[in-house]
């Protein structure tokens, strides 16, 4: 068959690494994909992920069979519906569905109704009432605008001045666009954080390995937040008592409560999840793969990805035996120096060539493009270096091992990608 993916860093070339594998697939195609994924599928960078009609018609025009759309902006802005009403299977979550990652005012209220696990939280749609609330809260306190802001439109306050500049942030000056329409006040909560994701049919839901992500810019978590710098699988703080208890209140109840409010959902769910002193508790849903969780996820998944994907267009999900290996892998993130905030880019990257995937090895793309002079580095986040180990240090040591394997000039990494491991 012929697949067309949508998006274009690393988790989408962590996908087509996966679909490659699989016997059925053909052909890859990818929108606008990058550097890394034009060495496994036609690419067409001209096509943005938001241009819906460009989308549908290029997948028309090379008539796949399937469309996956990975990324949440378009999730939540409706791409798996317009496929649809073109006659294109697609896989991914309808917008009516998304809006579990899409609005946090939804994701909370539904959590609330359905008695799953969260911190509690209020809603506001006006600043001056949010303030009021905060006057007498307890802090620290956490701010979220509603919509959909990269991941960082998450304020942690310590204090009431923090707290009110943020408001101020978020609602009036609008620093993360319209998604700062409404704000969620929530709770502020402890503990370790674990992903989880999971494949959903509609109904049944089966949940993959866990990981962890490292979401700041700098060793010892500090420095701002990113879109991640690296995770590891499985996270070791994931024990079967936490499993238990996520499998009963959290992880079908949600796939229960999205079908009891008419919002069938199917794709993949990411649970972020904080493991609190009073148990596991949802700190907030994506309606998709993670980035870079997907990178030390799927190389660990033993079924062939077209075999989940097609049981969970058309509900057959209770028939899949989903395995992962009994091994561990660890992703580390090579950035941009500079990243999250102004950083150079169009550096040639050389070294790419030593990843043998059998070995148990990956160089996931990002940021990069193909240039007459060499593939070069084209974004914050440029590659993510994924390597399998036995247990988790051994993922680790591979992992750092191949970092040294690729060199462009301003090449940042973080030097503590799995230390918690240390911990467990
Ligand atoms: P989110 O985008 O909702 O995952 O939030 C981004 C990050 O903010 C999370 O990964 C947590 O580290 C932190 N965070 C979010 N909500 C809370 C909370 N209620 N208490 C403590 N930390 C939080
Ligand atoms: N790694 C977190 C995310 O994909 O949102």
């Amino acid at each position: 068959m012929k697949v067309l993916i949508v998006g274009g860093g690393g988790r989408e070339h962590a996908i087509a690494v996966s679909m490659k594998k699989s016997k059925r697939v053909e052909k890859l195609y990818c929108v606008p994909g990058n550097a890394g994924i034009a060495q496994i599928a036609e690419c067409e960078p001209s096509i943005g992920v938001m241009e819906f009609d460009k989308v549908v018609a290029y997948a028309k025009e090379k008539a796949v069979d399937l469309v996956f759309v990975a990324p949440d902006d378009p999730l939540v802005g409706g791409l798996v519906d317009a496929c649809e009403a073109a006659g294109l299977r697609t896989f991914g979550p309808r917008a009516n569905a998304a809006i579990l990652e899409g609005s946090k005012a939804f994701s909370k209220d539904l959590m609330k109704k359905y008695n799953i696990p969260t911190a509690a939280y209020e809603t506001f749609d006006d600043a001056d009432a949010a303030i009021a609330y905060l006057e007498t809260a307890d802090m620290p306190i956490v701010l979220k605008a509603d919509g959909l802001a990269l991941g960082k439109g998450v304020l942690i306050c310590n204090t009431l001045e923090e707290a009110k500049a943020g408001v101020k942030e978020i609602m009036l000056d609008k620093h993360f666009g319209s998604a700062g329409n409404r704000m969620v006040v929530e709770e502020f909560m402890t503990g370790r954080e674990v992903s989880v994701l999971s494949f959903v049919d509609g109904k049944t839901i089966k949940t993959m390995t866990s990981a962890q992500d490292h979401k700041r810019a700098k060793d010892n978590d500090e420095g701002l937040n990113t879109g991640g710098m690296g995770t590891f699988s499985p996270s070791p703080f994931y024990t079967d008592e936490v499993d238990e208890f996520c499998k009963k209140y959290i992880y079908q109840a949600t796939v229960d409560a999205m079908a009891a409010e008419g919002r069938e959902f199917k794709g993949v769910i990411f649970f972020g999840l904080m493991l609190t002193p009073k148990g596991p508790r949802v700190l907030e849903y994506n309606a998709r793969f993670g980035d870079p969780e997907t990178q030390v996820v799927l190389p660990r998944m033993k079924n062939d990805i077209m075999d989940v994907i097609d049981a969970c267009i058309d509900g057959t999900l209770g028939q899949v035996d989903l395995q992962f290996e009994d091994n561990a892998a660890v992703c580390v993130v090579l950035a941009s120096a500079g990243y999250p905030e102004s950083y150079q880019k169009g550096f040639v990257i050389d070294g790419l060539d030593k990843f043998d995937e059998a070995e148990g090895y990956y160089c996931f793309h990002a940021g990069t493009k193909q240039t007459a002079e060499g593939i070069v580095t084209n974004g914050g986040r440029v590659l993510g270096i994924t390597a399998k180990g036995a247990n988790l240090k051994e993922a680790r040591a591979n992992a750092y091992a191949a970092t040294e394997w690729v060199s462009f000039e301003n090449k940042y990494m973080r030097n503590d990608i799995g230390k918690a491991i240390d911990e467990a």
